[in-house]
């Protein structure tokens, strides 16, 4: 049997559109086991409303090494799920870089991590937040000729991201139809400037302007509309203390960097936003996750 823990994740990272993300210190448990028939079970998020069956994302993702191995064989799965679904934290990267480590882990380990790589950002379909899932810490990642190319490092620990969560969620697929097919060559170099600057910043750990460095001109925009409240909490969230403010991933979750002092004030504005938009809104305060999937011993 095999126990795994595999964090949230922010995807984009402001102007870093499909190849940067982050580790965020909140996590999903996945045990998985050999049995007599399938079997799946979920506790906490999407206890409800997951799929137990064959479509389940964990057992697809698990399917997906059983079939490359050339083994089939029943499993039980136990998932305890922290990451709220479909909000933009990264919970389906969670389920699928989780499902297939674990069942690369009960097969004694035939495939070589980089090919987990491969297999997670073909099912994810770009590697900007499985990639950090799978590693930890801050992350770039690009897909060159099929294969997934990376960088990561830590970044400081004292960072809090601050994380507004409205209640409803928004599928990724759905926020791509938004965003259009041609942009204008001014947008790619106010975004390409700032992605190159974020990712100087973080390296040199120099952090000042990282506000702008997350400015972002490819997504947000177009997604905006989506995610009522957004605008306003960017904005507002600099006069509150914050170091930099986007959307996480799709969305709808927008998030905030700050230090552990001025985390909750806005986290509180972010909730209150949402609120005078009419949606309901919760937050959580999140730090920096430097380890991506892990094998855990003990029982949940
Ligand atoms: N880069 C992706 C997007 C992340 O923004 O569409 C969503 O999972």
């Amino acid at each position: 049997m095999v126990r795994v823990k595999v964090p949230a994740t922010t995807a984009n990272f402001g102007s870093g559109f499909d190849c940067l993300g982050a580790a965020l210190g909140l996590y999903n448990y996945i045990e998985m086991d050999f049995a007599k028939t399938d079997e799946i079970e979920v506790m906490g998020e999407g206890e409800k409303t997951v799929e137990k069956n064959k479509t389940n994302l964990v057992y697809k993702a698990a399917s997906r090494v059983f079939d490359e191995v050339g083994i089939s064989k029943p499993i039980k799965i136990s998932l305890e799920n922290n990451i709220p679904i479909a909000r933009g934290l990264g919970s389906s990267a969670a389920c699928i870089a989780g499902g297939l480590v674990a069942a690369n882990q009960i097969l004694g380990e035939p495939l070589p991590f980089s090919r987990i790589v491969e297999l997670a950002t073909q099912m994810e379909g770009h590697p900007d937040n499985v990639v950090p899932a799978l590693f930890g810490g801050f992350t770039i990642s690009m897909v060159y000729e099929g294969k997934v190319i990376y960088k990561r490092f830590s970044i400081p620990n004292w960072l809090r991201f601050v994380v507004g969560i409205p209640q409803f969620s928004i599928r990724t697929i759905d926020a791509r139809r938004v965003i259009p097919e041609k942009i204008d060559f001014s947008d790619a170099i106010f975004n390409l400037s700032r992605c190159a600057m974020l990712v100087a910043s973080f390296a040199k750990n120099e952090l000042s302007n990282l506000d702008v460095f997350c400015q972002d001109k490819l997504h947000q925009p177009y997604r905006n509309k989506l995610v009522p409240g957004m605008e306003k909490i960017i904005k507002t969230s600099k006069q509150q203390g914050a170091m930099a403010c986007f959307l996480s991933g799709a969305g709808p979750s927008v998030l905030t960097i700050t230090s552990e002092e001025n985390a909750k004030k806005l986290g509180i504005q972010m909730v209150d936003i949402f609120k005078k938009e009419g949606i309901k809104a919760q937050y959580k305060i999140l730090s920096p996750c430097d380890s991506g999937v892990e094998y855990i011993q003990k029982s949940f």
